[in-house]
Formats: structure tokens, sequence, C-alpha cells
């Protein structure tokens, strides 16, 4: 049944395509700059051990239904959620959610384009030596150097969101996947290094403590929604991005397979980016909790003072550049497979812009730290707002209408088919999973920390 509907859009050439692509989507400055320094400010151990739970119990059965959606749809994730919901006799305002998803899609890259733009600026001060050898206080008030500047801070969202509108309008499915296996494993092997690092020279055994132990005394109720966003950011949930890639997905490939696969690399590198960092903070005496610059201060300096740092360090912010690069441009699909479909347009039409708009918004991010630092509401920036409400808020609500619509209005024959579970116990589970768990756990998690607002 679904054989007989193609996407209009193409389809991955293999299964490793496709994992190659979504790996790239999830793996980025979630798990490498988001990760660490949520973790810092939530306290540690507790928070990844909630962060751990959202993404087993939570992330990976939605994800499986994210990815079902896509191809049983066969479009972008606005028609997709128009057709489905009319094959099975379901009302119209699913709907709703793709352009919940888009909307969501744009607010995610227009800061995440700010923060690789940070990336791709540490490139040049990284191979000219800038940190070699440096103190803390000279590192930290470089990178606050570099907030206070907006046009370099232009001139490098610019840059990134350039970059992504190139590769986007050319066709994801082009030259992305050798990139992918190439750099993917490179960029882990650099962590490994910088593990390395941080157990010879750093206090790893303090690190080990402040990531695994967990102590929930620290943890609030606002802390859990934040493990939940995490989760949903880091493995790209909620928005549409990888229901479009499973779009382009062979109806011959296992998606719990392909899931479980993206999740457990997507979770190894965050693990590893905090295994990384917080030997460094914590032998260094800098604060964990110090917010977004963290990995950007605490690798400089740990890069300055190891041998080889000049190079290590130009490679690890290219590779981690590269990194944000690949979730970039899954941010853009959904409203570029959109623009296709129901516009008519070409691709490189739609993608430039795609890309205008969310550059556009992403100078409200780039002035909150600069110019625009005095104007917030209710504490938060501009920055900080678009982050929160979409990572915090708008993911996990899409996340929540997606596994709704996954066990609730399709039918059981048709997602049993799809997912091919080996046994029945399983998608048992998952459907108990996205029927009732899933919901249920995002609802309390949001009522509880509108509690604390209110
Ligand atoms: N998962 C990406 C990261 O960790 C960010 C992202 C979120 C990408 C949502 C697509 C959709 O960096």
């Amino acid at each position: 049944m679904t054989d007989s509907r193609q996407s209009i859009h193409g389809e991955w050439g293999s299964r490793w395509a496709f994992i190659m692509a979504a790996t790239g989507s999830a793996v980025g400055l979630g798990n490498i700059w988001r990760f660490p320094y949520v973790v810092g400010e939530n306290g540690g151990g507790a928070f990844i051990l909630i962060y751990l739970a959202c993404i087993l119990l939570i992330g990976i059965p939605v994800m499986m239904a994210e990815i079902l959606l896509g191809r049983l749809g066969r479009q972008s994730p606005i028609n997709t959620l128009r057709t489905l919901p009319a094959e099975h006799g379901a009302r119209g305002g699913w709907q709703i959610l793709g352009w919940l998803g888009v909307i969501a899609g744009f607010l995610v890259l227009s800061f995440y384009s700010v923060v690789a733009g940070w990336s791709l600026a540490y490139v040049p001060f990284m191979a000219t030596g800038t940190f070699t050898g440096a103190e803390t206080a000279q590192v930290e008030a470089f990178f606050n150097d570099l907030l206070q500047d907006p046009w370099q801070l232009l001139l490098w969202h610019t840059v990134f969101m350039g970059l992504t509108a190139l590769i986007v309008l050319r066709g994801v499915q082009n030259g992305l996947e050798r990139a992918v296996r190439l750099l993917m494993p490179l960029l882990f092997l650099l962590l490994l290094v910088m593990v390395g690092y941080g157990m010879g020279a750093g206090a790893f055994l303090d690190a080990m403590a402040f990531m695994f132990t967990p102590d929930f005394s620290a943890l609030g109720a606002e802390a859990v929604l934040i493990a939940m966003g995490q989760a949903f950011f880091s493995l790209s949930l909620g928005l549409g991005a990888i229901m479009a890639y499973g779009s382009y997905l062979s109806s011959r490939s296992s998606i719990p397979s392909n899931s479980g696969l993206i999740a457990a690399s997507d979770t190894i590198i965050a693990l590893l980016a905090g295994l990384a960092v917080f030997p460094i903070v914590l032998a260094a005496g800098l604060d964990p909790g110090s917010g977004p610059g963290l990995i950007f201060v605490t690798l400089s300096y740990g890069f300055g003072q190891m041998p080889l740092g000049a190079l290590f360090g130009t490679l690890f912010f290219l590779l981690m550049s590269f990194a944000a690069l690949t979730s970039a441009i899954s941010l853009m699909e959904p409203a570029t497979a959109y623009l296709v479909e129901n516009r008519g347009w070409q691709r490189p039409r739609a993608a430039a812009i795609v890309a205008t708009a969310a550059w556009l918004l992403g100078i409200g991010s780039l002035l909150a730290f600069n110019l625009w630092s005095g104007f917030t509401i209710l504490g938060l920036n501009f920055q900080e707002l678009v982050e929160y409400f979409s990572t915090s808020i708008m993911l996990p609500l899409g996340g929540l209408l997606m596994a709704l619509f996954a066990g609730w209005v399709l039918p059981r024959s048709v997602t049993g088919q799809e997912l091919a579970l080996s046994s029945p116990g399983l998608y048992r589970a998952w459907l108990v999973l996205v029927r009732y768990l899933v919901p249920a756990a995002i609802l309390i998690v949001f009522a509880n920390s509108a509690g604390l607002i209110g």
C-alpha cells in the first residue's frame, strides 16, 4: 500500500543514506554545545538520569512514530498530516501540527545558526593559536568580546546560513551521505582525544561523580522540563525534520532498528561531550553553570594547554561546524519540501526563502548578546526566549501530538505492518508507550512546570 505512493522529492539511495542523514540531523550543537551547558546549569547527575529516561521512554517511541508518519505520507510534514487523517477517517485539524513544526523549525534554525557561527568563528581563532597557553580569564574575556561584537556575529551567522542554504538547494541526498560517513567518525575520535586529555590532565573522577551521581535534591520541576526538551532537541524530534527524512525512506528499511541506532549514536556523542568538558571545567575552577559559552570557554582553554592543541582545536571546531550544518539542513527540510509541493517552486528558490526568513529572525538572537541584552521577558532575553519556547515547549508538544496520531488515529494494522517488529510483545509495548505513557509523561511535566511559573 505505501509502495503505491512515492515521494516527489526522491528516495534515499540506501538504508545507510537515511541513517547517516538522520544521525547527521540528530548529532549537532545539541550534543556538543547544548548538552554540557544544560547539564551544568541543572546540577549534573540527576539531570542526566532524567535525560536518559526521556530518550529511552519518550524519544525512541516518538522517533519511531515520526519516521513512520513520514514514510506513510511520503510528503512534507504539513501535507502528510493532511493526507493521513483523511485516509483514516480522522478530522482535519492535524495539519496544524505540521505548521507548528515548520514554525518551530524556523525558531530553532534562527538561533542555531548564530551559535554555529560562533563555532565557525573559532576555527580561525584556533588555527592562529589565539588560545595557546592562555589563562582561563583570558579565554573567557575572548568569548565575551566576540558576543559583544554584533558585526562579527552577523558575519558568521550569515556564512553559516549561506552554507546551509547552498546544501539544501542542491537537494538533501546529494553527497551528504559520503560527507557524514567520513566526518562523523572523525568527530567521534576527536571527542575521544578530548576525553583522554581530560583523563590525564583534568579532574576526571570529579567529572564522573558530577555526571553520574544523581542528587535529586538539586532537581526542580523546571529541570525535568528542560531535560525532556533537550531529549527532543538532541534527537531532532517534534518538528517534522525526521518525518521529512522518513518520507524519503524505502519501505523495506526497518524503522525500529534505525531509530535505535540513531538514538544510541546521539546519546553516546552527548555523553562523550560531557566527559570532554567537565574534567576541564572542574580542574580549572570554571563554573559548570555558566551557560551557553561553556564549551567555547572550556574547550578552548583545554586546547590551549595541550600539546598540538591548536591543530586539534581547529579540527574540533571545524567538525562541530560540520555537525551543525548537517542538523541545520534538516531544520530547513519540512518548510522547503512544503514550498516545493504546494507552491510548485523550484527547490533553490524555496530553500533561499526559508533560509532568508530564519536568517532575519536570527539577527534578533545575535543582538540579544549585545545591543538588546537589556530587553527581557520573564528574565529571558530574545535568544533565550526563542530557545526556551521552541525547545522546551514546542518540540515536546509536537512529539505529544505525533504520538497521539500514530497511537490513536492510525489503525494497528497499518502501524504494525510499518514497524514490522520481530515480536508482538514489542509492538504492544510501543503502542502502550505512544498511546498512554508518552502523552501522560509530557502532560505531567508541562503541568508541573506551569505550576512552577504560575
Ligand atoms: N538535533 C540537532 C542537534 O542536536 C538539532 C535539531 C533539532 C535538528 C530539531 C533538527 C530538529 O544539534
